[in-house]
């Protein structure tokens, strides 16, 4: 109790903080217009950006929290006219492939874990479901194990940009099919926003600036011949380099896209004129896509992993995605040691992190990316032991390993499959990625992350319909022995091959708990990008819900830390919140023999809740204010 108030207090600290800032934006945008009669700004002035809107905030029915506060309100917006959970997470997604191109977008993939209670044409268990819908990226039929490596000093560069990187998109198949199979909307109604969207342009924000300008600018100066094999993304997006926040940015032609995804389903993308386009393209920048693998394309129904963690019901992605494994073991290894018993014993500031806890949680997650690097690939072309890696026999096994005075050899992390060559090691980061959750007025409620990969996918655009293509390829292992893009090892398990699926992080998440009624309701809804540490940062946004009884807001805006096993590196975010006897976690850890540093870059979560408030239940939503979303419902 004392420590959800602390945490509100922080939370109303971090409201002012953000109201000062809107004020001081607020005066900008006065400035910028005082020069103007009448308040309009020439052409060439950038507008002052938008203030951001409140990070989170709580809704009385329905929620949608996503990255960007015009895809929220997309998805809000379908919400309002009746639609359900599955059709307002459409529509979002339609409308963040405008407004978040370097994260998502009809050229990448993704995965969607869907909870349905209650749907006007379906039977639906009144209990509720899980679904989930795999529509991740598939390897092109020209693309064997050994591609890249045969490409030599080239192959990385290869796997990570430009058309040889990109895997065939799965997102508007996916989210058709979600549409069709347990939404109750048409087409056109959930693609109305991000028709209008992509017609109007919309404004830099400072997330934008930061992927464009700092991080990919720089790449374009190292690759001056860049400007021109990617000069769409160099003009359209980047403004020949010159881009700032408050940039209005053009992307028109992605309305014709949809508007034909509205007319012909599917087929425009996959056979029509769509997948045209795509195919020319990527065959003018030396890919080997062809028609026949975008018509081959199809999402795959998966089971979702479900487990029980404190009293509920969580339930996750299953492989291809890393991602739910890692956060049902690490969620496991935490209940199996003891940890809320920890975090309520040893004692800290008020509102801070245990080191106790602080170690397990670190130990935890190396040990789930241990066996994520060495047991997981594509379920449809490798076997993998799902059930027996998230056993509680399993988990019990390695919490007995666990030495509260300090750390494992490496390898003494996760375990083997039998007479396989363990991977080797690595790390760097990035934007390419997106997760919104959304919760009905019915009791449903959809998580859903997607991806192109690194910010901007692989830089090519499908320039007559103003799109990315993903270079989702580097998630495979391109190269045996050296990691990802992400410093993530991957075993052979993960090599290309066509038709198969690389591996992901992306964890979107669900947590349900049974009523006095015993029937489940929607308890939080949960998951993040940010590569690697899609896994950590979603699996600390719920424990901070759950065993801290953090708000959404701070359960998603508290500094975290990151542990991938290797590099052998504890990542700690600066700020990060306890001190005990005087020392901060940073310290305490390096005392524990963890070699400690501040990372460049961290996770972005969007988190819905249920929470209890003087004016009864409601829900809590929050985005990740790291990236300047912004939730929207009623
Ligand atoms: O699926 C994956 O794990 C990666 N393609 C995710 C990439 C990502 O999150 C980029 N950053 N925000």
């Amino acid at each position: 109790m004392i420590f959800y108030a602390w945490c509100m207090r922080l939370l109303n600290n971090a409201f002012l903080a953000a109201a000062a800032g809107v004020v001081a934006l607020s005066l900008g945008a006065i400035d910028a217009h005082s020069q103007q009669p009448g308040g309009a700004a020439p052409a060439s002035t950038p507008l002052a950006p938008p203030p951001p809107p409140q990070s989170s905030r709580l809704f009385e029915r329905f929620a949608v929290a996503a990255d960007h506060p015009l895809a929220s309100q997309a998805g809000a917006e379908i919400l309002a006219k009746g639609g359900n959970a599955v059709d307002a997470a459409v529509a979002t997604s339609f409308a963040l492939s405008v407004v978040r191109p370097f994260s998502c977008g009809i050229g990448g993939g993704g995965f969607m874990l869907v909870f349905l209670k209650a749907h006007p044409h379906l039977a639906v268990d009144p209990k509720g479901e899980f679904f989930a819908l795999n529509y991740r990226e598939t390897c092109p039929a020209a693309i064997g194990p050994d591609f890249y490596e045969k490409l030599g000093e080239g192959a990385v560069a290869a796997a990570r940009t430009g058309a040889k990187a990109v895997g065939v998109p799965g997102t508007v198949a996916g989210l058709l099919t979600a549409l069709e199979k347990w939404g109750t909307m048409d087409r056109a109604t959930v693609l109305a926003p991000a028709i209008r969207l992509a017609k109007e342009g919309f404004v830099a924000d400072a997330a934008y600036a930061k992927a464009a300008i700092t991080e990919l600018k720089p790449r374009f100066e190292r690759n001056p011949e860049w400007k021109t094999r990617f000069a769409f993304t160099w003009k359209r997006y980047l403004h020949e380099g010159t881009l700032a926040a408050g940039d209005r940015i053009d992307v028109h032609e992605q309305a014709a896209a949809f508007e034909l995804i509205a007319r012909d389903g599917a087929a425009a993308f996959y056979t029509g004129e769509l997948g045209a386009a795509i195919v020319e393209t990527v065959t003018k920048d030396g890919g080997v896509m062809t028609a026949a693998d975008l018509a081959a394309y199809a999402p795959a129904d998966a089971t979702p992993l479900r487990f029980a963690f404190d009293g509920a019901e969580v339930a996750t992605m299953p492989p291809p995605s890393s991602g739910g494994m890692a956060v049902a073991q690490s969620l496991l290894f935490l209940e199996q040691v003891g940890a809320r018993r920890v975090i309520e014993t040893h004692p800290t500031e008020p509102g801070g992190y245990r080191p106790q806890y602080v170690h397990l949680l670190t130990e935890a997650f190396k040990h789930a990316f241990a066996d994520r690097s060495r047991w997981l690939g594509d379920p449809a072309v490798v076997k993998i032991p799902l059930e027996r890696l998230v056993s509680r026999e399993y988990i019990r096994e390695r919490a007995a390993r666990f030495r509260p005075t300090g750390t494992l050899e490496s390898s003494a992390y996760g375990t083997y499959p039998e007479g396989e060559a363990p991977p080797a090691e690595a790390l760097p980061e990035d934007h390419g990625t997106s997760h919104l959750s959304v919760v009905d007025a019915f009791g449903n409620a959809v998580a859903c992350t997607e991806t192109i990969n690194l910010e901007f996918g692989s830089l090519l655009a499908v320039e007559r319909f103003g799109f990315l293509l993903n270079d989702q390829m580097d998630d495979f292992t391109t190269v045996r022995g050296k990691p990802n893009a992400f410093g993530l090892l991957q075993s052979d398990r993960n090599l290309p091959a066509p038709g198969k699926r690389p591996l992901s992080s992306m964890s979107p998440t669900i947590v349900v708990r049974a009523g006095e009624d015993g029937i489940a309701r929607v308890q939080i809804v949960a998951g993040a990008s940010g590569g690697s540490r899609i896994i950590t940062g979603t699996t600390q946004a719920i424990l901070n819900a759950m065993l801290f009884g953090c708000s959404s807001g701070e359960a998603v805006g508290r500094p975290r830390i990151h542990h991938q096993w290797m590099p052998n590196v504890l990542e700690i975010e600066s700020g990060y919140p306890g001190t005990h006897n005087g020392l901060d976690s940073a310290l305490w850890m390096r005392k524990l023999h963890h070699e400690v540093k501040t990372p460049k870059s961290t996770p972005n979560v969007q988190l819905i809740q249920r929470v209890r408030t003087a004016h009864g239940e409601q829900w809590d939503a929050a985005s990740d204010p790291r990236k300047g979303g912004a939730p929207a419902g009623e």
